[in-house]
């Protein structure tokens, strides 16, 4: 059974993902009629805009059948076990994603599915997301071999799968996080892995201007993660050195692009003129979300 669980699932097919939903961009009829008979539930434990909005877009305009499910208005929500649910999701529909926090939650899930399950965002990572980044770089690129991410501030999902799909890409990821809030070392050696034979690099440390010097993406994302309110006392004090600013803007490439998976708080991880400046691309790549689960889905569910 082939999951989507974190980027090494889709890192050796990436380029054939990518090309895929350029394709569907370009032409959204190639995919229509693809997912025809097929019905997918989604399954979020946790708020998205993005990701729900985007599976069940791409769903409906390949002919399928999303079936939208929250957490809390299934048996779940009265101590039904997450394998249960997966046992019998599967016994209905085709595939499903699932948003959860923990991702040994989600791994519990697919470990007892008998139809694919795709990872629509855990605590550890949002291989989802990363897809459709990288299409967006492919897309404003010429080429991703040695493209330079400069990731600043949480070592997060996003910054994992960033630098797992990154390297599987070719590109070369530097993260800076705040002392302590540091990508998980194991990630960063699986992804290190993947960038050995893919001619990329990975580069984890604490400096935002050396991380962001030269760069041709800067990228950041929110400085309090679902899960985690709360849990930094003041997260101004932890990662305001790392917001993305004009400062970095001007340490960058000059034709340097400004990414962020969204949702956005202006004047925390990223000053209002940054995300809303002319080097920003943050809806391109909310809406390449569209063509990236396209194609995701078509590798999945039409073989
Ligand atoms: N970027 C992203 O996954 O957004 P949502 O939380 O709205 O799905
Ligand atoms: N790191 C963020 C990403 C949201 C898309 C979170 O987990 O909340």
């Amino acid at each position: 059974m082939v999951h989507v669980l974190s980027d090494d699932d889709t890192g050796p097919v990436l380029r054939d993902l990518i090309d895929a939903a350029l394709t569907y961009k370009r032409a959204p009829n190639r995919a229509a009629g693809l997912l025809a008979g097929k019905r997918v539930a989604l399954l979020f434990e946790q708020p998205s805009t993005r990701t729900r909005v985007s599976l069940e877009a791409a769903i409906d305009a390949m002919g399928g059948h999303a079936v939208v499910l929250r957490g809390d208005e299934l048996q779940l929500g009265r101590g039904e076990t997450i394998e249960d649910t997966a046992r019998v999701l599967s016994r209905y529909v085709h595939a499903v994603a699932l948003r959860t926090g923990a991702h040994e939650r989600l791994e519990r899930f697919a470990a007892a599915a008998t139809v694919p399950v795709i990872n629509a965002l855990t605590e550890r990572f949002h291989p989802c997301q990363a897809l459709a980044d990288i299409v967006t770089v492919a897309e404003r690129k010429k080429s991703l071999d040695g493209v330079v991410l400069a990731y600043l501030g949480d070592g997060n999902n996003i910054a994992h799968s960033l630098m797992l799909s990154g390297a599987y890409a070719g590109l070369r990821v530097r993260v800076a996080c705040p002392p302590g809030r540091d990508p998980d070392p194991g990630v960063v050696a699986r992804a290190r892995r993947a960038a050995a034979s893919s001619g990329g690099a990975i580069e984890v440390g604490h400096d935002p201007r050396a991380c962001a010097a030269g760069a041709d993406v800067l990228y950041t994302d929110v400085w309090v993660s679902m899960g985690r309110e709360g849990r930094d006392e003041r997260p101004e004090d932890v990662f305001g050195p790392y917001r993305l600013g004009p400062e970095r803007v001007a340490d960058a490439a000059p034709d340097a692009i400004v990414m962020h998976c969204l949702p956005a708080h202006r004047g925390e991880e990223v000053a209002a003129e940054v995300i809303d400046g002319p080097r920003s691309v943050v809806w391109d790549q909310a809406g390449n979300r569209l063509f990236a689960q396209m194609a995701l889905l078509s590798w999945l569910l039409v073989r």
